[in-house]
């Protein structure tokens, strides 16, 4: 969450800390301090939502149930590692515009805006809709920020953002919305079942 973030900007490191978290250095990129910051900031915040799509992913690869068992196993485990690739690509972003990437789990945790699920198993449905509300967070998180980049004059950010993560996850979307379909599950049933998931 936000607040989080803005405590551990200010936050004071360990001894051991050559560049706290939150700040950037400078980079003869022709961009504004103020620029880099912001993108940094927005980067930062999909990275983590993304590692946790990543780690949903993994979790419903291996626990996942039922009929379609086998073809969810390889389907989750196919987008798992396309995540992956994201998690990389939007780090090594948010290191070349002179920041610190986001990278341990009980960081990632603190900052995602992703609902935590429940340790146990869900059947595939459950699983498919989580991932689903997922996918469409980081695609207007993604989206809000590639706006946002591109008027500050990032268009590396903005073409990361629109070109890689917002058109990978919408592809994902496809995938997975037509799993439903396949199941016979309307759309008008989909409040009620995420009621009944955060109820
Ligand atoms: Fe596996």
């Amino acid at each position: 969450m936000k607040n989080n973030r803005s405590h551990k900007a200010h936050s004071t490191g360990p001894e051991t800390e050559i560049q706290g978290y939150g700040t950037v250095v400078n980079r003869p990129l022709s961009l504004d301090h103020k620029v880099r910051l912001a993108s940094v900031d927005s980067l930062n915040q999909i990275l983590a939502d993304t590692m946790t799509l990543r780690d949903l992913y993994k979790k419903h690869h291996w626990q996942v149930s039922g009929p379609n068992f086998y073809q969810l196993h390889l389907l989750f485990d196919k987008h798992y590692g396309e995540q992956a690739e994201l998690v990389d690509a939007l780090a090594e972003r948010v290191q070349t515009l002179g920041g610190v990437a986001i990278a341990m789990a009980p960081d990632v945790a603190e900052t995602t805006r992703i609902a935590r699920p429940p340790q146990g198993r869900e059947d595939a449905t459950m699983q498919i809709f989580r991932l689903l509300q997922a996918h469409e967070l980081i695609i207007d998180e993604s989206r809000e920020a590639a706006r946002s980049a591109a008027a500050g004059g990032d268009d590396g950010t903005n073409d990361l953002l629109v070109s890689e993560v917002v058109r990978k996850n919408e592809f994902q979307v496809w995938f997975l919305s037509e799993q439903i379909a396949g199941a016979g599950i309307a759309n008008k049933d989909q409040e009620a079942i995420f009621a009944k998931a955060h109820g």
